[in-house]
């Protein structure tokens, strides 16, 4: 596997596929610090890319609009069983890319969680993804950025200190068929560590031979980095933090120029 090379949007997409039968048990979403004060008083929140959805009780009880947006037609028709079971009470949703994301002129504050923001940045880098998140929201709207602290202690799904290309053992949970899943990891930096892949195996059973195997990109940027490129994108910074292995940023989207 060669780390210096991105894989297109449609790939990473159709990648999730096959994962969303397992995604549902192996999420270990860590709920934002910034968050719950993100919300209060919020009209409409879009979760963006949201998978099977991260955050979805947080927002039921918070009584916002939740409009769930993502690449993956699987992983959104899993965040919508989830967002009803959660009792989000007023639901929109849209498949799309980002790369084609339509004006959302609703959006109060756009979460992009769990890493996303490092995924999507894999194939333009992180200002070309500000820049399409900054167009597709009107002025003042939020956007609460969950991305990896490269300096962190690392996240459910990357550990800065794992030994490079070297197989762990990381995740074991059960399927909602009943069925035990082990979960083995293995990850490859550039050598600047500006990019890292990861690459998972699913085991069942005894057996090692893989029921599935996915692989995830992602840019690793410094906090300064992501609010150097924030700010030419034309955010404005509100607010941040470090938490449970990620920086945390509050953006306000600045007049269009
Ligand atoms: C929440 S993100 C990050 C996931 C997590 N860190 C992991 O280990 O996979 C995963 C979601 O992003 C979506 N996604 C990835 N790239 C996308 C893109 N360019 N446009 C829209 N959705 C995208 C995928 O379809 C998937 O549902």
């Amino acid at each position: 596997m060669n780390a210096a090379h991105p894989i297109s949007a449609d790939r990473v997409v159709d990648g999730y596929r096959h994962r969303v039968a397992l995604a549902r048990a192996e999420a270990r979403p860590v709920l934002p610090a910034l968050l719950p004060a993100a919300l209060a008083g919020e009209e409409e929140v879009v979760e963006f890319p949201c998978g099977v959805g991260h955050f979805l009780t947080a927002y039921a009880q918070a009584k916002v609009r939740v409009r769930l947006v993502d690449g993956s037609a699987p992983m959104l028709a899993e965040a919508i069983r989830r967002a009803r079971d959660a009792g989000v009470a007023e639901l929109g949703v849209g498949h799309h890319l980002l790369h084609a994301l339509p004006a959302l002129p609703a959006a109060g504050l756009m979460v992009v969680a769990n890493g996303a923001f490092d995924q999507l940045a894999a194939p333009t880098g992180p200002a070309a993804v500000l820049a399409r998140l900054r167009e597709a929201v009107p002025t003042n709207a939020r956007l609460l950025l969950q991305a990896v602290d490269p300096d962190g202690g690392g996240t459910a799904f990357y550990t800065p200190s794992l030994p490079e290309g070297v197989w762990s053992h990381d995740h074991i949970f059960t399927t909602p068929g009943g069925r035990t899943v082990a979960r083995h990891r293995r990850q490859h930096h550039t050598p600047d560590r500006s990019r890292v892949d990861i690459e998972f195996t699913y085991t069942t059973g005894l057996s090692s031979t893989p029921v599935l195997t996915a692989r995830v990109s992602l840019i690793l940027s410094s906090p300064d980095r992501v609010r150097s490129a924030a700010a030419t994108a034309g955010w404005r910074p509100v607010t941040r933090a470090r938490h449970a292995g990620f920086a945390e940023l509050l953006l306000e989207a600045g007049e269009v120029r």
